[in-house]
């Protein structure tokens, strides 16, 4: 297929280079086209670089790698009437982390309803089908159980609990992570009953490092 990118940073290298790599024709689409020409140079497989209206012009699917919406970088929008645009896009990092959650979670009403009490968000993104397997059996699923809130040691606690029902327990922090816990209930959930399938779950899994970077690492972007 015809793939074009919006901007040529990290991810616009990492999933049009894995694309132009698996055979696709590719074009890198900047503010500064010889940027791009540069960006297409480095990844090779007759990839081409240009402007983001060329982008617009030139592919049939478009991978969005720009936090503005297209209309502020592109002279028309027009050219991608009818294709596909794959939004990567997130907001900006950290959200949770600065103490400033996206609503008022459960558990911080709850943690304000007990002010002597340690409250902990977990066991709310797996249905109860899930709990049905024996923890050895489980245990092999890799299902993770993410645990937030009250201080580190009732995090602890209830980590262990997880472990021994079966889960792999993730360290998600204080309450004022939890807010984003909740939604990923809401995503589970979401998928569970959009696919009636009560037995998806969520799992958060490191993985190991590519013995050779098909990317060329991670450089310093915009965001
Ligand atoms: N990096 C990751 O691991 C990762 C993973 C998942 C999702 N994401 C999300 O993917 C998006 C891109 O991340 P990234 O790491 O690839 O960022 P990046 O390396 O900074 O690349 C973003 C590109 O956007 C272009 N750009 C920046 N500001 C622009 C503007 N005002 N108008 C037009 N183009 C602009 C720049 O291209 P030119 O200078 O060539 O115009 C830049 O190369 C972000 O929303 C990020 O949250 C990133």
């Amino acid at each position: 297929m015809k793939i074009g990118t919006f901007g040529t940073g990290n991810m616009a290298r990492a999933i049009g280079g894995g694309l132009a790599q698996s055979g696709h024709s590719v074009m890198f689409g900047s503010r500064d086209p010889g940027k791009a020409t540069a960006v297409a140079t480095e990844i090779g497989h007759e990839s081409q670089g240009g402007t983001n209206d060329a982008v617009a012009q030139f592919a049939e699917v478009i991978v969005h790698t720009v936090r503005a919406v297209p209309s502020t970088f592109l002279a028309s929008t027009e050219p991608l009437a009818g294709k596909t645009v794959i939004d990567v896009n997130n907001r900006d990092f950290p959200r949770a982390l600065d103490g400033e959650p996206l609503f008022p979670s459960l558990v911080a009403q709850n943690q304000a309803d007990l002010p002597q009490s340690f409250v902990i968000k977990c066991f709310n993104t797996m249905a109860m089908e899930v709990f049905d397997h024996e923890p050895e059996a489980l245990r092999n699923f890799g299902v993770s159980a993410f645990v937030a809130g009250g201080q580190p040691e009732s995090r602890e606690v209830v980590a262990r609990l997880a472990e021994e029902l079966g889960f792999h327990p993730v360290d998600f922090g204080g309450a004022e992570n939890a807010d984003v816990v909740e939604i990923q209930g809401d995503f589970i959930r979401t998928v569970m009953f959009a696919q009636k399938k009560f037995l998806l779950t969520s799992q958060v899994r490191e993985i190991p490092p590519a013995s050779t970077s098909r990317t060329g690492g991670r450089r310093p972007g915009s965001y």
